[in-house]
């Protein structure tokens, strides 16, 4: 069958796709970032990684909120999730790619700082320290950030789980 624009209730369509799997990949480059900070601070690769961060997270967070609407738009079209436990899983997914990238947003602009993405100023700068934003990135930003690693984690596992059934082979609509 020729793979179509849109979802069905047998694949996920061209949109839905590049989305997956062009966010995969930004996702896999933002944390071995993050893992290079935590395990190998002041090396090149370290340099060269953590660099992007913000850029690739703001990059992210616009791909996120396409994503979002592209997922409630496709709702009704999209194949059925093998049980409770997917469905739950993929909205916990869906909750911490918007929250991890929101929360550091509202802790950039609570720091009063300026915010340029490839030479696009996205925030000014130059205004008032807001304690409460500032603060709640310190708790959130990271400790969420690992817990969607996790999560990945488990939903790649998962993936490759129900292979062993034909009956809950999930990856074929997405491969
Ligand atoms: C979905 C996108 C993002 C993911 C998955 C992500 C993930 C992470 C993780 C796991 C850490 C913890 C590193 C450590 O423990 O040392 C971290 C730290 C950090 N992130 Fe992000 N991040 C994202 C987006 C952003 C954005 C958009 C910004 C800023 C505009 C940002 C700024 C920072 C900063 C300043 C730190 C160091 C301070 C801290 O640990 O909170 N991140 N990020
Ligand atoms: C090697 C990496 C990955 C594999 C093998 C994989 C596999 C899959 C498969 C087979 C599905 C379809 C599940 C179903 O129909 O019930 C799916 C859906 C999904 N995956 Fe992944 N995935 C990977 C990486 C990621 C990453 C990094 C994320 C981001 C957090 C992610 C988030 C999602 C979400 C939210 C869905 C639900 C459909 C959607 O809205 O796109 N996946 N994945």
């Amino acid at each position: 069958m020729a793979l179509a624009m849109m979802d069905t209730k047998t694949q996920y369509g061209i949109v839905s796709r590049v989305l997956h799997w062009g966010m995969a990949l930004l996702f896999a480059w933002q944390f071995s970032g993050a893992v290079f900070r935590v395990f190998f601070e002041d090396t090149a690769l370290e340099a060269f990684l953590w660099g992007t961060h913000r850029t690739v997270g703001v990059i992210l967070m616009a791909l996120i909120l396409l994503r979002v609407v592209w997922a409630l738009f496709s709702a009704s079209r999209r194949p059925e999730s093998v049980g409770v436990m997917a469905k739950l899983g993929h909205i916990a997914l869906y909750a911490l790619m918007l929250a991890v990238p929101g929360i550091a947003l509202i802790r950039q602009y609570g720091s009063g700082r300026a915010l340029d993405v490839f030479g696009v100023n996205l925030m000014s700068g130059g205004g008032e320290r807001v304690d409460w934003m500032v603060n709640l990135g310190g708790l959130l930003h990271g400790e969420l950030g690992w817990a969607l690693l996790a999560l990945i984690a488990g939903h790649i596992i998962m993936a490759f789980v129900h292979r062993r059934s034909p009956s809950q082979d999930v990856l074929s609509r997405m491969v």
